[in-house]
């Protein structure tokens, strides 16, 4: 499995130690404001074997996120494809996680950032999209951060998110692999084996 390394971070696989950060980062009303499941430890521990064992087994998916001189667990940065079926669908995905401690440093665009170089340059992916909540500003700056561009026609409900819920209306960014290129994307990401 690869792991990826920036200026300042590590994208890296799970170890046993990040199980419980990942558990205090879900249950973090800072982090979750945004979200519309509610992750009780449970939850949080099942998905953390699910993610853990997902990214071993296809060398990409949700690495846990390492600033290389500081935290061993900052969160996560995800690649995947787009687990609903929706108008933009089939589609890649990447999404950021991080805990708030964390926040206010640019590690989310810089981890997002060598995770998109690993999607077009060693998995070939041609576009990578990302979502999320209207109101979710600051995931929307990291889109931006990264010269993604919102899809103008491609907000949409989502399909899992019930009728009337307030986050239940989601805008759409794009980014395709030449776009990333001219981006600099090429030069951030450095795959280890
Ligand atoms: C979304 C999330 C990952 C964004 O984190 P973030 O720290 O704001 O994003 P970045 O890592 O890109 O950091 C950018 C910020 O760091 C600042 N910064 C400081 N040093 C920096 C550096 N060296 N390089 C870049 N930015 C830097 C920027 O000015 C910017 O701050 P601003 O937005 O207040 O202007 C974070 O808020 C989060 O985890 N939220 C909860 C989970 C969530 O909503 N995930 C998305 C679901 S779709």
């Amino acid at each position: 499995m690869a792991t990826i390394e920036t200026a300042r971070l590590l994208l890296r696989a799970w170890r046993d130690s990040d199980v419980e950060p990942w558990v205090q980062m879900n249950a973090d009303p800072r982090v979750t404001e945004f979200f519309h499941r509610i992750y009780t430890r449970e939850l949080s521990e099942t998905t953390a074997q699910r993610l853990r064992a997902g990214l071993e087994r296809r060398g990409y998916g949700w690495w846990v996120v390492e600033v290389r001189k500081g935290t061993a667990f900052a969160g996560v940065v995800a690649l995947q494809e787009v687990p609903f079926p929706a108008h933009f669908t089939p589609a890649h995905e990447i999404g950021w996680r991080l805990t708030p401690e964390c926040w206010g440093r640019g590690y989310a665009t810089e981890a997002a950032r060598a995770a998109l170089g690993f999607a077009f340059n060693r998995l070939g992916w041609n576009e990578v999209v990302a979502m999320t909540t209207v109101p979710n500003l600051r995931s929307q700056r990291v889109m931006e951060r990264l010269g993604m561009t919102r899809d103008a026609d491609g907000d949409f409900d989502h399909p899992r998110i019930e009728e009337g819920h307030p986050l239940r209306r989601h805008v759409l960014y794009r980014i395709g692999a030449p776009e990333a290129a001219s981006g600099g994307l090429n030069r951030q990401s450095r795959p280890l084996r």
